[in-house]
C-alpha cells in the first residue's frame, strides 16, 4: 500500500520533471497540428448504392473524417495508440444527388432512340431499294 503511495508520488515527480524540461509542449500539442506521417485517417465512408462519400456537403464536396494519431504520439493531453481517435479533417469527396440510375435510365432512352433512328433510316433504305 505504502509502496504504491510512492510509486504514485514517484511517477508524478518524474511527469512534472519532464514537463519542465520539455516546456510544457507535449501537452499543448494539438492533434490537428500533426505532421503529415504522425497520423492516418480514414476514407470517407462510401455508400454503395450513390458511389459518394456517405457524409459527403453538397456545398463544400469534402467530407469528414477521423485520423488517429501513431503509437506514443501525445496530443490534445492524450497518449494516443495508433488505433485512438485524435482529430478531424476535412477532406474532398465526390458527391453525387442519387440521380445516378434516373441519368442512366435517359442514357440508355436515349440510346434506344438512336437505335430506332437507324432502325428507320435502315427501313427506309430498305425501302427505296424495293
Ligand atoms: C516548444 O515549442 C516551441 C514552439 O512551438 C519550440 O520552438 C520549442 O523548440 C519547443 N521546445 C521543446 C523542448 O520541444
Ligand atoms: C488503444 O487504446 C484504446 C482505448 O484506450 C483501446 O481500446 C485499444 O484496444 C488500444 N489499441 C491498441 C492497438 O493498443
Amino acid at each position: 500500500m505504502i509502496a504504491r503511495m510512492h510509486l504514485n508520488v514517484l511517477t508524478l515527480l518524474i511527469l512534472s520533471y519532464l514537463q519542465l524540461i520539455l516546456g510544457d509542449n507535449l501537452t499543448k500539442l494539438k492533434c490537428s497540428s500533426l505532421r503529415k506521417g504522425q497520423y492516418r485517417c480514414d476514407e470517407p465512408l462510401i455508400d454503395p448504392e450513390r458511389q459518394a462519400a456517405d457524409n459527403c456537403n453538397e456545398e463544400t464536396r469534402t467530407s469528414r473524417v477521423w485520423c488517429y494519431p501513431v503509437e506514443n504520439i501525445l496530443c490534445d493531453g492524450k497518449v494516443h495508440n495508433g488505433s485512438t481517435r485524435g482529430f478531424q479533417m476535412t477532406v474532398p469527396c465526390k458527391w453525387t444527388n442519387g440521380k445516378r440510375f434516373d441519368t442512366a435510365l435517359l442514357f440508355s432512352i436515349f440510346l434506344g432512340m438512336l437505335g430506332v433512328d437507324r432502325f428507320y433510316l435502315g427501313y427506309s433504305a430498305i425501302g427505296t431499294i424495293i
